[in-house]
């Protein structure tokens, strides 16, 4: 423990996907791997919806593998036509995220894609914005998820579906 007047300092560990990405093996299996979670656990599954940005390197890829549609939630002011939006914060800083109104139909089976789940604040965030459309998430999928950050528990009942644990 430090005493009063010493220096703190805040190491914040950066899991990084870009290696994942440059490795198209690598990409296909994180796909393959989503997929089979998907078909096996979420067959009635209407809509993936990916956050940004880095969500948006992996949900389209599922999505068309799974042959549903892929709708974006960004960060404040991206988006265009009538939105609706959420604010939260996240290991490192505060955001709000917005979603277009007519992505999402009531009664839709929604999963959320991201690459790394840390706090959670992000993806409860888009669970909140998939409620207000009077939709249903049956559940998340990351690449990544940061154990020690406990996000999954601020999900709830939220099940999290994630290939790598730190
Ligand atoms: C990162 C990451 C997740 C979020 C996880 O996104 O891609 O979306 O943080 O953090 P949380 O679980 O504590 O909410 P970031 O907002 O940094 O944006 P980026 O994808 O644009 O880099
Ligand atoms: N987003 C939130 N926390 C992160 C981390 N530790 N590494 C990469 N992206 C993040």
């Amino acid at each position: 423990f430090p005493y009063k007047g010493d220096s703190i300092q805040i190491l914040f560990v950066c899991r990084d996907i870009c290696p994942i990405l440059k490795d198209p093996k690598a990409l296909a299996a994180v796909t393959d791997l989503f997929e089979e979670h998907v078909r096996r656990t979420y067959p009635q599954v209407d809509l993936i919806v990916g956050l940004d940005a880095r969500g948006f390197l992996f949900g389209p890829l599922l999505a068309q593998r799974l042959g549903v549609g892929f709708a974006p939630i960004r960060k404040k002011g991206k988006l265009p036509g009538p939105t609706l939006s959420v604010a939260y914060s996240l290991e490192y800083a505060k955001a709000e995220a917005e979603i277009q109104e007519d992505a999402v139909s009531a009664g839709q089976k929604v999963l959320i894609v991201d690459d790394l789940l840390a706090t959670g604040g992000t993806l409860y965030a888009a669970c909140e914005l998939i409620k207000q459309q009077k939709a249903e998430v049956l559940g998340c999928l990351v690449v990544i998820e940061l154990k020690y950050l406990n996000g999954s528990e601020k999900l709830q009942s939220t099940p999290v579906f994630s290939l790598i644990q730190y």
